[in-house]
């Protein structure tokens, strides 16, 4: 008994002794990379009074639709707690910090600007200089507007113009105290999940409309780079897009061609476009009536340069053919996340050394989002996720495999910052390196967290050893 014991008092000390290791000679470890957390408005804020309704809004309200049946009004109450989070931020020892600004929050239905909204991200961004932490902004996170959805949404070209508007009063206000902005995050979700798939809000499923809403999404990137740059010269200017490799089922010629087939729709879509100015050639796959309308200069500005991409990895995707077209085949064997991925660090390394390949060169990059939801528990006052410390672990290595490989990768940033309003998943994933209790919005770091800081504060003290 007494054997037993004092082995599970050592097991509890590993726990909490779980460390996050890189060597000395990391590229990760140089002063040159950012560390950084990330969070988006919607999952976050709250405060939904205090600002227009978004299409995730009204998506809330429609039964079935969120999984708990839950919504963003309160959230983690973000808009009255920034200060403290900002704080908890700065603790981690992290050199950026990736959020989004609500545009429904910056402008009203009418189209003037909310000055208080507005002033909330020049308060969060000027502290964040005061603190030594660069402010890296994303402009649209999935929140748009209702009024802007009546007319139309990602349907309507004129909403990719009435974002370029609100790029340009955000740009005004921010300049060049913030170090990135990007346009858009994963136009893959705001236009396939959104308007295809049915998953995510406004929730249609239509082959053309989600083909229609990523040409808007993307004309929206490519009218409001220039703008950005304009007032915010020294700032870098870039998009977020999610990869995903895309494996074949069996090898099966139908299954390999499927696979083929959601790389071009779901990867190439977005990044082809950007960087080269074309859609990938689907041949027949896509109907006639299945194609977006474009007009004449619009693939010129979608693939007007940008200075970094941001890259968001979760897991892989398995693909099989379905009808002529392909089907994913959710993950069974565990480990899995509580979101059903599987951890499968690997694949951010394959998935960008192919695209390098095919596209023949990328921009700069910074892992804009990477994490893992699990069933955390809440325990005299600790969270003990070593899951999670797992994860992280061989996703850092599989960024320094990337950039050993030669993948320009420059930061890296942890989704997320805390526990969050998952979208259809509602309050039921927990993706936070940071716990949060919803009902008392009290903040706990997890172990990972800590890891994490260890690792942040260790490398802060060998750039500082390096520097004297
Ligand atoms: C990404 C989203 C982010 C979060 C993570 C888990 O697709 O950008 O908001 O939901 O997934």
């Amino acid at each position: 008994m007494k054997a037993l014991s004092f082995i599970s008092y050592l097991d509890g000390f590993a726990i909490l002794m779980k460390k996050i290791k890189l060597s000395e000679q990391s590229p990760l470890m140089s002063p040159s990379f950012i560390f950084g957390v990330a969070t988006s408005s919607f999952q976050i804020e709250g405060a939904a009074d205090r600002r227009e309704p978004c299409i995730w809004d009204k998506f809330c309200a429609q039964p079935g639709r969120i999984k708990d049946a839950s919504n963003g009004i309160h959230a983690c109450q973000h808009i009255d707690r920034w200060q403290q989070d900002v704080e908890l931020v700065a603790s981690l020892g992290v050199d950026a910090y990736r959020f989004s600004i609500a545009w429904g929050r910056v402008i009203r239905a009418n189209g003037s600007v909310n000055k208080e909204g507005l002033a909330f991200y020049v308060g969060l961004v000027d502290r964040l200089a005061e603190l030594g932490i660069a402010a890296h902004v994303t402009l649209y996170h999935w929140d748009l507007p209702q009024y802007l959805e009546d007319q139309g949404g990602w349907l309507n070209r004129d909403t990719a113009q009435r974002f370029a508007e609100y790029a340009e009063v955000v740009v005004k206000a921010l300049g060049n105290k913030v170090a990135s902005y990007a346009t858009l995050n994963e136009p893959f979700c705001s236009a396939y999940l959104s308007y295809e798939a049915g998953i995510h809000a406004p929730g249609y499923r239509d082959r053309k409309k989600g083909r229609q809403a990523a040409h808007h999404l993307l004309l929206a990137h490519g009218l409001a780079i220039p703008i950005l740059r304009r007032h915010a010269p020294k700032a870098e200017h870039g998009i977020v897009l999610n990869f995903s490799p895309c494996h074949p089922y069996s090898c099966k010629e139908k299954d390999r061609t499927a696979a083929k087939l959601a790389h071009s729709y779901h990867n190439l879509w977005y990044l082809q476009a950007l960087l080269k100015g074309t859609y990938p050639d689907l041949g027949d796959r896509l109907k006639a009536n299945e194609l977006p309308d474009i007009q004449q200069g619009d693939m010129a500005l979608i693939s007007t340069p940008i200075d970094f991409l941001g890259v968001n990895y979760y897991t892989r995707t398995v693909f099989r053919e379905k009808n002529g077209w392909f089907s994913d085949v959710p993950p069974t064997e565990q480990p899995l996340t509580t979101m059903g991925w599987e951890i499968y660090a690997e694949g951010l390394t394959e998935v960008l050394l192919d695209l390098q390949q095919s596209m023949g060169g990328l921009p700069k990059i910074y892992i804009t989002e990477n994490g893992a939801a699990f069933p955390d528990q809440l325990e005299n006052q600790s969270v003990h996720d070593s899951a999670r410390i797992d994860y992280y672990q061989k996703h850092l290595h599989a960024v320094q495999d990337c950039i050993e490989q030669g993948i320009p990768i420059q930061g890296y940033f942890a989704w997320s910052l805390l526990d969050n309003f998952e979208w259809a998943e509602g309050y039921t994933q927990r993706f936070g390196i940071v716990y949060v209790n919803f009902e008392t919005q009290e903040r706990v770091l997890k172990d990972s967290a800590r890891a994490l800081q260890t690792l942040w504060q260790e490398r802060k003290q060998q750039v500082e050893a390096v520097k004297a």
